[in-house]
């Protein structure tokens, strides 16, 4: 199983704000929606909540929300209390890629434990304010398997995909 991160990171490595994303870039949308399709998604407990309602959980996708909360239901979606319990669940489904998709909190574990095979990272050319960060990589440890530019507006972004050399 490819164990994969998918995020949206702006110049400062901004990621959110008061629970919310920095944009609104509805190519990275797009494009986040077409790759993750029909695959397990593992999201903090946070970034869960801040989908708005009639979005989640993401349809055509395995939804795992990652909580310490023992309780925690959310209809149609599956809930595990560690990164590591997601990831098996993920594997016991016998997924070929699973997607680390946020927030700051499950990006520093995964990156941190150093799980992740392969990165999907927008990135987005401004700074933003923010108060969520992705962590520091260090990007000698990557190839750069594929880049190309978001279509969008009033934004420049660029996808590029990493994979660990
Ligand atoms: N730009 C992007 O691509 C992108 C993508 C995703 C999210 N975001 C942004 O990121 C922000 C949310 O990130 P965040 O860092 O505040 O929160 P988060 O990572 O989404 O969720 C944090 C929560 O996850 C649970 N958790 C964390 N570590 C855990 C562990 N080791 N074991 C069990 N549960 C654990 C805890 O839930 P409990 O408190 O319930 O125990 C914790 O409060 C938002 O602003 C969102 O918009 C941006």
């Amino acid at each position: 199983m490819i164990r994969s991160i998918i995020v949206a990171i702006s110049e400062n490595n901004g990621i959110g704000k008061d629970n919310d994303l920095l944009w609104y870039l509805p190519s990275d949308m797009k494009f986040f929606r077409k790759t993750t399709l029909g695959h397990c998604v593992i999201t903090g407990r946070k970034n869960y909540e801040s989908i708005p309602e009639k979005y989640r959980p993401l349809a055509k996708r395995t939804n795992i929300i990652v909580t310490r909360n023992a309780n925690y239901k959310a209809d149609g979606a599956v809930v595990k209390n560690s990164l590591e319990e997601a990831l098996e669940f993920a594997k016991s489904e016998n997924e070929s890629e699973v997607f680390i998709i946020g927030g700051g909190q499950i990006y520093k574990e995964a990156m941190g434990k150093n799980v992740i095979d392969k990165m999907y990272i927008t990135h987005v050319a401004k700074n933003y304010d923010a108060d969520t960060f992705f962590p520091e990589i260090e990007l000698s440890n990557w190839n750069i398997e594929g880049r190309f530019a978001l279509e969008s507006e009033s934004f420049t972004a660029e996808v590029r995909v990493y994979e660990k050399k």
